[in-house]
């Protein structure tokens, strides 16, 4: 019944300014990457993408506050977060960057087919300069009054508090980020896209979807004030236009970077020798845009546009599973406050199945959730351990114990044994409902809740007991040869969140004779373990 589909999955890709923390993990890759590997498992063809976002202002300015060249601040992020990705085990097929030379040449079509059609616009504009400075500000390097909100400590881009998105010169009262001067009005030429020449095109594409209430209605009420923006910016950190005499400016980031999807999609057919077109642009093909809640604008609206204005057939996004955030111990994740758990030092600690799991059973779904470091000693210790691994392992052991070993036969079933076979089939396919739904926090509690239906099982047949007596040592046979039934259906449900232990669990159930011996699947988490990591949030 199911037919194998196509899915180009994206996950936003992360500035190169900072390490990755567990409410990026939460909210975006680590959804992705159980929804790509769910995807793959179910023999769909799947290409999983991402890459460092690489320029802008939020690099050329933290670059400036430590004292590195943008480059070196790119390529510095770039390798602790492709790292910090394959410790994790999120596995996508390229993890590229926006200073990949390619993404120029991608960038500069997309300009040029905007301008062909008529959406792009040149003007000489006032843009906020510092004399100070001497030097045009926009987006982080301006602070100002929310023009929606009111908020203070608004952005030039955006608005922190309301997810309001603007111009710099939308912003009251601005001054610079670096020097907190105040900024004057100056001439400088930009070029700006009529985004409002999709409002129509946008808004049915929008009502069609069958999107989250929330992500859908925020959306549609974007629509209506959709604009002319400029896409350019007085800078030399970006990507340059194709147009002589432009030496100084370079295109807006939020420009360039979704176009970062289909470079990089350029760039792993170039390695790989397959078709990028494949996926970008074959109709059969559903794009999945995993963001974070502060990026729906830019993937529901300002892309989706780019793209009807190109003319290439590429794919509009399908699905836009927009997560809520994820704080820390009931603080939002602030590495400049020290409110922080380095992932490193974590993933040093503990393995990345535990953290997987803990993060997709907090996933902040429809809600901001937590984490929180008793949780995280409470899921691996009483659910990892105390329910999936102690059952695999009483299993197991047993089945060496007691059948040498080898798979036993299903002899005789009666009522509970079916009522058993028939559970874990139910369970099943609604774990892959789930995982179809992107609803990840369901599948890990449908994961534990099989795990401890097979625990119940094991302890109501008492194989320990039936194994004495010649009468009954088939129906052991049967419990056990059910219970590995079960681990099976446990081993392939969890795998898209804990692949590792999925994996060496499948080899424990595999065989032609003798199955291996079995091994621990989960180590307990101790609480001195934690007690580095809760220091320093105390
Ligand atoms: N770098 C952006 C952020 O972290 C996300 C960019 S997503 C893309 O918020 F679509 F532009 F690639
Ligand atoms: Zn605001």
């Amino acid at each position: 019944m199911s037919k194998s589909k196509k899915f180009l999955i994206t996950a936003a890709l992360p500035y190169a300014n900072g390490a990755l923390h567990f409410g990026h993990i939460a909210g975006c890759y680590l959804p992705a990457d159980c929804f790509a590997r769910f995807a793959r498992q179910r023999g769909d063809e799947v290409l999983f993408l991402s890459g460092s976002d690489e320029f802008g202002v939020a690099i050329t300015l933290a670059a400036e506050l430590a004292g590195r060249t943008p480059q070196e601040q790119v390529d510095h992020f770039h390798k602790i977060n492709s790292d910090l990705f394959a410790k994790l085990g999120i596995s996508f097929d390229l993890f590229s960057r926006t200073t990949w030379e390619g993404h120029v040449q991608t960038t500069q079509e997309f300009f040029l087919d905007l301008q062909k059609n008529g959406h792009i616009e040149e003007k000489v504009t006032e843009q906020l300069y510092s004399e100070k400075e001497q030097r045009f500000l926009a987006d982080r390097y301006v602070i100002g009054s929310c023009p929606k909100c009111g908020f203070e400590e608004a952005r030039g881009d955006e608005c922190p508090k309301c997810g309001g998105n603007f111009e710099a010169t939308d912003l009251k009262n601005p001054k610079s980020k670096m020097s907190n001067a105040p900024l004057i009005l100056k001439e400088t030429k930009h070029w700006f896209l009529r985004f409002d020449h999709f409002r129509e095109k946008l808004s049915h594409f929008i009502s069609e979807k069958n999107w989250k209430p929330n992500v859908k209605n925020f959306a549609l009420s974007y629509v209506e004030e959709l604009r002319e923006r400029a896409i350019t910016r007085d800078s030399t950190w970006g990507v340059p236009l194709p147009i002589e005499g432009t030496e100084d400016k370079v295109f807006y980031v939020w420009f360039d970077a979704p176009i970062g999807y289909i470079s990089i999609a350029r760039e792993w057919a170039k390695k790989t020798g397959k078709s990028w077109q494949d996926f970008w642009c074959d109709e059969k093909t559903t794009l999945v845009n995993f963001v974070g809640k502060d990026n729906i604008p830019f993937h529901a609206i300002f892309f989706p546009a780019m793209i009807m204005g190109q003319n290439q057939p590429y794919n509009l996004v399908g699905d836009l599973p927009a997560n809520e955030f994820l704080n820390l111990e009931g603080k939002q994740f602030s590495k400049s406050s020290g409110w922080y758990i380095d992932m490193q030092e974590f993933l040093q600690h503990f393995t990345a199945d535990q953290l997987r799991y803990c993060l997709a059973a907090n996933a902040p779904e429809t809600q901001d959730s937590e984490f929180t470091l008793k949780d995280f000693q409470m899921r691996v210790n009483a659910e990892l351990v105390g329910k999936f691994g102690n059952f695999a392992n009483r299993t197991l052991v047993f089945v060496h114990k007691r059948c040498e070993g080898k798979i036993p036969p299903q002899n005789k079933l009666e009522e509970i044994d079916l009522k058993f076979l028939a559970d874990i089939e139910k369970h099943s396919s609604e774990i892959a409902f789930s995982y179809e739904g992107y609803h990840l926090r369901k599948a890990s509690q449908q994961i534990m809740e099989l795990a401890a239906l097979g625990n119940v099982y094991f302890d109501a047949k008492k194989p320990w007991a039936t194994a004495k007596d010649p009468a009954t040592f088939p129906d052991t046979e049967t419990t056990l040869h059910n219970c590995l039934i079960c681990l099976r259906a446990l081993s392939e449900a969890s795998a898209p969140i804990i692949p590792e232990a999925a994996a060496k669990l499948m080899k424990m159930l595999t065989t032609d004779d003798v199955l291996p011996q079995s091994e621990i699947l989960f180590q307990k988490v101790e609480p001195e373990q934690l007690l580095t990591f809760a220091e320093k949030l105390s």
